[in-house]
């Protein structure tokens, strides 16, 4: 397990300065270019959360959609995309959440989950937590039950985790 994250980690590239000074960008993109990397990423979620009894994954544009697709088919949960506004044709709810400069929003086709359902979000970063935050908020106000968010990398710096609560996260890689 230990080796499997090891090799996890040194698979994500990362590119200092990108998209700004200061920013040092954790780049998953080269992950996905070592088959045995991004599996073993996809098995680690998978075992955790096999027997769970977990309806829904849900992968928040658009990083998110990488990592969550493979994770709900190997689990046999259905897949909720939560998009950024005015990219689903149907009836939406939205949530609101702050950025560094300025708000964005999280859109979610009403009726792709029902109350009662239990939720897994995923996402391939957590930051500040804003948004994640705001996809638990999307899911608890329709009933669901969110059992727990899951990043591939956590930015333990900005205190993200914090942010989330009591709600449970669990990354794989920790960027220091
Ligand atoms: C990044 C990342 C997470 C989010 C984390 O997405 O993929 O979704 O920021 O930040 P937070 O914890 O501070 O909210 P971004 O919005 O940059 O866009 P993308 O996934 O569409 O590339
Ligand atoms: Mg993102």
């Amino acid at each position: 397990e230990d080796q499997r994250i090891a090799k996890i980690s040194s698979a994500i590239r990362v590119i200092p300065d990108f998209p700004k000074p200061g920013i040092m960008f954790q780049d998953i993109t080269t992950l996905l270019l070592e088959p045995k990397a991004f599996k073993d990423t996809i098995d680690l979620f998978v075992e955790r959360y096999k027997d769970k009894n977990i309806s829904v994954v849900a992968g928040i544009e658009a990083r998110g959609f990488i990592f969550g697709p493979p994770i709900a088919l190997s689990i046999g949960a259905k897949f909720v995309p939560m998009r950024k506004p005015k990219k689903l044709p149907g009836e939406v709810i939205s949530e609101e959440y702050s950025l560094e400069y300025g708000t964005d929003k999280m859109e979610m086709h009403v009726g792709a989950v029902q109350s009662g359902e239990r939720a897994l979000i995923i996402d391939d970063l957590i930051a500040t937590g804003g948004t994640l935050c705001a996809a638990i908020r999307l899911l608890e106000r329709v009933g669901v039950e969110v059992v727990e968010c899951a990043c591939v990398i956590e930015l333990p710096e900005l205190k993200g985790r914090d942010r989330l609560g009591d709600k449970p996260l669990f990354v794989l890689v920790s960027a220091v």
